[in-house]
């Protein structure tokens, strides 16, 4: 890798990857649609949601990480339009034409392009997205296999050193304050540091095709708010039961399955996503 390009450097994932790149010494650029910003930070400046007709590609690109995107699954199936210009017109504007440059285009799906009603999806089982977030990531997905240089990451839950509910979930219970957790809502996280050094290494190796990462197992948020409860010390009767469901939010998402058939992916890759319950208690001191 000569010099990387993040498309959306200050997302989660995106200033991951930026720490990794820096800690290996390599040189990289980052996008940003906040003018302030690029000017602070010394980002080149691209808004997917404006007509790139005239963007340029920085010099001496060889690997992007495509990390901008609306990734709110409520702002998607609430504006399906305008999130899909950003999410499928205008990523596939700019992949293709880091293609045509011999570009390689790492690219973060989601365990989302499933339907959830099966566990451990295989890489090449048959996709089924419920969501308007999942079908724009799966439309992406299947341009993108009939261009070269391109990598597919399906990504499961990426949850960062501090997740603001487990934040607030804590807050609560130490003040003895009840909580109420979904039940059906269930997750398959994996680290923040573990997804961006997957996709670091995918990108190093100049592996093409597609690639899972994500945990060994599904967790309900209530389970993981029991289990929260239960290494606080709390009265773990402040922990109530609800349900996503109840909470108005669409079947659609509130997938049974979340969990990626990673096998192939991690033997490849010489990595092994640590344990849900480790990646959870890893956030939870
Ligand atoms: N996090 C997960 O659990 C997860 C799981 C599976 C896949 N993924 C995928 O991984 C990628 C990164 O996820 P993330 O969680 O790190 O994302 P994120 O934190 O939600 O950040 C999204 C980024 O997209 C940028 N963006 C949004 N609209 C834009 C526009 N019109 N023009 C330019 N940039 C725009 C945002 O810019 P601002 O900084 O200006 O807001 C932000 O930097 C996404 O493709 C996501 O779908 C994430």
């Amino acid at each position: 890798m000569k010099k990387a390009l993040l498309v959306g450097a200050d997302s989660k994932i995106g200033s991951q990857i930026e720490l990794i790149l820096e800690g290996l010494g390599k040189e990289f650029i980052g996008t940003s649609r906040d003018s302030a910003i690029c000017f602070q930070k010394g980002r080149v400046h691209l808004d997917l949601s404006q007509d790139l007709s005239e963007w340029e590609i920085p010099e001496n690109i060889d690997t992007v990480f495509f990390c901008a995107c609306v990734s709110s699954l409520k702002f998607c199936r609430l504006n399906p339009i305008s999130s899909n210009f950003v999410n499928v017109t205008n990523t596939l504007f700019l992949i293709r034409r880091f293609s045509e440059r011999n570009i390689h285009t790492v690219f973060p799906s989601t365990s989302m392009v499933f339907d959830g009603t099966t566990p451990n999806n295989k890489i090449k089982g048959k996709t089924n997205p419920l969501t308007v977030y999942g079908k724009q990531k799966l439309q992406v997905e299947d341009c993108l296999k009939k261009l070269p240089r391109t990598s597919i990451v399906r990504l499961s839950k990426v949850l960062g050193n501090e997740v603001e509910l487990f934040g607030d979930w804590v807050k609560k219970l130490n003040d003895c304050r009840t909580i109420h957790t979904f039940a059906d809502l269930r997750i398959s996280p994996i680290p923040l540091e573990f997804a961006a050094r997957f996709m670091v290494s995918v990108a190093q190796n100049r592996y093409f095709g597609t690639f899972h990462a994500g945990g060994n197992k599904d967790v309900s948020y209530y389970e993981i708010s029991t289990e929260i409860a239960e290494k606080l010390g709390v009265n773990p009767a402040l922990v109530k039961k609800s349900t996503a469901k109840n909470a108005g939010i669409p079947q659609s998402e509130i997938p049974r399955n979340t969990t990626l058939d990673t096998t192939s992916s991690y033997s490849l890759l010489r990595m092994w996503s640590p344990d849900v319950w480790e990646t959870i208690n890893a956030i939870v001191k």
